[in-house]
């Protein structure tokens, strides 16, 4: 059939990826797709800095890129909330499928993304934007669709845990080891981002939304980063057996009239060294959910880093390509519908 046709924003350490393997596995996608996929462009910053990726697809305008005529699929991993709204908006409204790992926009936009979505017909996908390489969204919003989840509690940000676990194996301060984190890959562009909390706050508020059916936003949840953990904080918790970790928890609440509410926080925590979460090392992710009746259910795996969240792009890519070839259609803002859990407002 006719190849899909994809526009890249972005191109840095996951876009690199994405370069990379769309290319290496070019035959391999399209058999199992039904068609090629193509990309036709890439739009950077800086055009002289991709000496790595084919330089005819390089542009610095994305905007032009996103509105041209023979784009059907827009994958962004600029990261930021403007302008990258903007194309995202713009590419969706136009009918054109975005496969997105921004997990900041999403946050604070996905209503408006999926209500433009939704208008048009287009698909709406990422994956990516939480805990990596990590199957987590696609479980949440459609394996456990016939359950009811209680808990979601994770490790959801890489630089955050390589910091906490190399504090608790070698004594290290996190400023060393954040420049550590940076260098692989892991560290959002503005490491604060991480440190503060912030890109395990939005990706809580995602993980929130799906697992209870409504729409949680950043305001909504309450976030402590870990730059007030200290190596003396990290020794006393070893020395009661136990272990930090910066845990993103989302909890369904139960009012006495049976109303129910989800409170979402994002905090270090001393969790014991004999639970699961406390042998996540590195930038390992893994996420903890119990339901009412699957149970207690852990996803683990790489959370940060360009293979592990390309591997998350691609996949939801190929679902919107099987999507056009079968005339199907990705997840629909009523899988948001029921807003009759409502968050807890944070202080
Ligand atoms: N900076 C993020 C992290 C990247 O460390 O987890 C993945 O979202």
């Amino acid at each position: 059939g006719r190849p899909i046709r994809v526009a890249l924003l972005g191109c840095g350490t996951v876009g690199t990826q994405i370069v990379r393997l769309l290319t290496e596995q070019a035959d391999e996608l399209a058999a199992r797709i039904g068609t090629p996929v193509e990309l036709v462009g890439i739009a950077v910053r800086r055009a002289d800095r991709h000496r790595e990726v084919p330089a005819e697809l390089l542009t610095t305008d994305a905007a032009a890129l996103v509105a041209r005529d023979d784009v059907d699929v827009v994958v962004e991993v600029v990261g930021g909330i403007e302008p990258t709204r903007e194309w995202l908006l713009t590419a969706l409204r136009a009918g054109k499928s975005v496969v997105t790992a921004n997990k900041a926009l999403l946050a604070e936009h996905a209503g408006d993304l999926f209500t433009a979505a939704d208008a048009s017909g287009a698909d709406l996908y990422f994956e990516a934007a939480v805990a990596g390489a990590i199957p987590l969204l696609r479980p949440l919003r459609e394996s456990l669709a016939g359950d009811r989840i209680t808990r979601v509690m994770g490790i959801v940000n890489g630089t955050t845990n390589f910091i906490l676990s190399a504090m608790d194996e070698t004594g290290a301060g996190y400023a060393e080891t954040l420049d550590e984190a940076a260098r692989l890959g892991y560290a959002e562009a503005d490491p604060t981002a991480d440190v503060d909390g912030y890109d395990a706050a939005a990706k809580a508020a995602i993980l929130a939304s799906l697992s209870f059916h409504t729409r949680v936003t950043m305001g909504d949840v309450h976030r402590e980063g870990i730059s007030a953990v200290t190596p003396a904080d990290v020794a006393a918790a070893r020395g009661l057996g136990r272990t930090i970790k910066l845990l993103a928890i989302c909890e369904r609440v139960e009012a006495a009239d049976g109303t129910a509410s989800v409170a979402v926080r994002v905090h270090p925590a001393m969790i014991p060294r004999s639970h699961p979460l406390a042998g996540v090392g590195g930038a390992f992710n893994a996420v903890f959910v119990e339901a009412e009746a699957a149970g207690q259910l852990m996803f683990y795996g790489q959370g940060a880093g360009g293979a592990p969240t390309a591997s998350a792009v691609l996949g939801d890519l190929v679902a919107v390509a099987r999507n056009r070839v079968v005339g199907g259609r990705g997840p629909r803002e009523s899988a948001y519908a029921d807003l009759a859990v409502r968050p807890i407002a944070q202080a």
